[in-house]
């Protein structure tokens, strides 16, 4: 297990995946975390479909313009929306972010890679998936979580920049 700086550190958005499967019990566990991520009056307004079948996944990469990393990885987590659950109305995708945030960065702290890929707020995008889910109306897709182990090696970039840091005024 990793701290959490290195961790922070050493994630990578990953788009190539060893032919390896995840223990559903890692899933579960990074579900776990995604879960304990902060929301707007706590009303933790996400939902998780999990894939983990070659066929389906396949089937959404083919969905999404930008899903290459879908062509191998194990597991794809499809996180949605609820505005029915929501604080007040743009939160839902807030709330998202923090918990998938808090989903890649236990997934590296468990020796896994991920790479989110956004359907919100693309509407077409939106309107497929929700379609081919047959998502309720108040359920929105909002991103997909490609996870397994990873097959390239990243290096760390060079990314802080002092010039976009202001004290006590811009
Ligand atoms: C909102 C959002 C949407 C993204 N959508 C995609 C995507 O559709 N496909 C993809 O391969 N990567 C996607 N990414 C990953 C970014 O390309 C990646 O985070 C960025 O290039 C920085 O690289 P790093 O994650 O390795 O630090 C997305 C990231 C975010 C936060």
């Amino acid at each position: 297990m990793q701290n959490t700086i290195d961790t922070i550190y050493n994630r990578r958005s990953v788009r190539k995946y060893l032919d390896k499967d995840v223990n559903p019990d890692l899933v579960d566990e990074i579900l776990r975390a995604a879960m304990f991520a902060p929301s707007g009056c706590n009303k933790q307004p996400w939902h998780f479909v999990v894939f983990n079948e070659k066929e389906i996944i396949k089937q959404i990469k083919d969905m999404h313009p930008y899903a290459n990393a879908l062509e191998t990885a194990p597991v794809c987590i499809m996180v949605c929306g609820d505005t029915q659950k929501e604080m007040a109305e743009g939160f839902y995708q807030v709330d998202c972010s923090a918990a998938i945030e808090n989903m890649i960065l236990a997934a590296k702290a468990l020796g896994l890679d991920t790479c989110w890929m956004g359907i919100y707020p693309w509407k077409d995008v939106m309107a497929a998936f929700s379609q081919k889910f047959a998502l309720p109306e108040h359920v929105k897709p909002f991103a997909l979580i490609s996870l397994g182990y990873s097959d390239v090696k990243k290096e760390r970039p060079k990314r802080y920049d002092s010039a976009r840091i202001h004290y006590n005024k811009w």
